[in-house]
């Protein structure tokens, strides 16, 4: 199999175009069988309930080259279940789990050319959507999706790669209580758009959103969780009904008891309690673990132990034990990594 000449080392979070993407359409309350196509544009209604009223929610994850030169995945069936989630919450058709984990398979061998190195630094990106297909006019669900993955090599989501991170806790509300932030629906990236614009003009890499009933909590940033230290070093992670369940952050507590034998303890976490803690970190499949720095509470700066340079000895840890796991260089837990090829 012959890769594409893409110069890996160098790529940041964009979408390139690769060959295959998997499409499945549901009519008349089936899923039809799915298939590998290559056009990756969609023509549909122009009243479709994705256009009108937002319907639509989707995943992420990846697939490595492992250093004995494997292609694998990382606990896709979490990928699946969490959508299903998504699904029910925007009275969408839930994709079965299977068969969502062999699209994913499928189309990441479709794709095979375009699954960066062992060592490159880049990963292939592999994006699982559904969204609303038929006309709705009336606020309603829509009758027909269309259940798609596409795949796109990417690098670092964060530019400077693990230079670490200044953050400015944000005046907007990203969830509400018993709304939709703890799906991964399109809607909550679409409000959160206006938040990071602003953030980004005033010179921050990204928002910390508080929860919006008492905004006194620490909730998570647009796209990624928060992982803390502390200086007896703990792994603190908020807990909120209200934020994105992250395989990533699920998973590094994992890491942090069973590998490193570090105390973890998921509660939630006061804004006010920020500044005693010796390392902060943004844990996500596009983030990976980015390091932060620095947090700004308007004008009131926290400056993290571990500091501007480099990320903390324990964030550091983390990650390579983590990233160890997907590449193959440590062993897994049982059912961690599904093998592609
Ligand atoms: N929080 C938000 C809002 C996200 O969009 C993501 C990305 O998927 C995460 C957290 C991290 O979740 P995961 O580790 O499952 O990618
Ligand atoms: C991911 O980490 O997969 C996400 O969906 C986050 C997004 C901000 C790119």
């Amino acid at each position: 199999m012959e890769k594409k000449n893409i110069d890996w080392s160098n790529l940041g979070f964009a979408y390139q175009q690769t060959d295959k993407r998997f499409v499945a359409n549901y009519k008349n309350g089936v899923w039809d069988e799915g298939e590998l196509i290559s056009d990756a544009n969609i023509t549909i209604s122009e009243c479709a309930g994705v256009f009108q009223y937002a319907q639509t929610c989707f995943e992420g994850l990846k697939a490595y080259t492992t250093q004995d030169g494997r292609i694998v995945t990382f606990r896709p069936d979490l990928n699946a279940k969490r959508m299903e989630d998504s699904c029910k919450r925007l009275e969408m058709p839930v994709f079965p789990k299977e068969r969502f984990v062999d699209a994913v398979i499928k189309t990441v061998e479709a794709n095979e050319a375009y699954v960066p190195p062992y060592g490159s630094g880049a990963t292939l990106y592999i994006r699982p959507f559904m969204y609303g297909s038929s006309a709705v006019i009336g606020v309603s669900p829509a009758d027909e999706y269309q259940f798609r993955i596409f795949t796109t090599p990417v690098g670092p989501y964060f530019k400077g790669g693990v230079k670490p991170l200044t953050i400015k806790v944000s005046d907007f509300d990203r969830a509400a209580p018993h709304g939709t932030g703890h799906i991964k629906a399109g809607l909550n990236y679409a409000m959160s758009l206006h938040a990071i614009v602003t953030a980004h003009k005033e010179g921050y890499d990204e928002n910390m959103y508080l929860d919006a009933a008492t905004r006194t909590y620490v909730e998570e940033t647009g796209g990624a969780n928060f992982l803390f230290v502390t200086k007896d070093n703990k792994v603190v992670t908020p807990k909120s009904d209200s934020i994105l369940p992250s395989i990533t952050r699920r998973s590094l507590m994992v890491v942090a008891k069973d590998y490193l034998g570090l105390e973890v303890e998921e509660r939630p976490v006061a804004l006010e309690e920020v500044k005693d803690f010796a390392e902060c970190g943004l844990c996500g499949t596009a983030a990976v673990i980015s390091p932060v720095g620095k947090i700004v509470d308007h004008g009131k700066e926290i400056v993290f132990p571990s500091g501007m340079t480099q990320m903390g000895p324990t964030t550091q840890k983390l990650y390579d034990t983590l990233t160890g796991i997907q590449m193959g260089r440590i062993e897994a837990p049982e059912g961690w990594i599904q093998v592609i090829k």
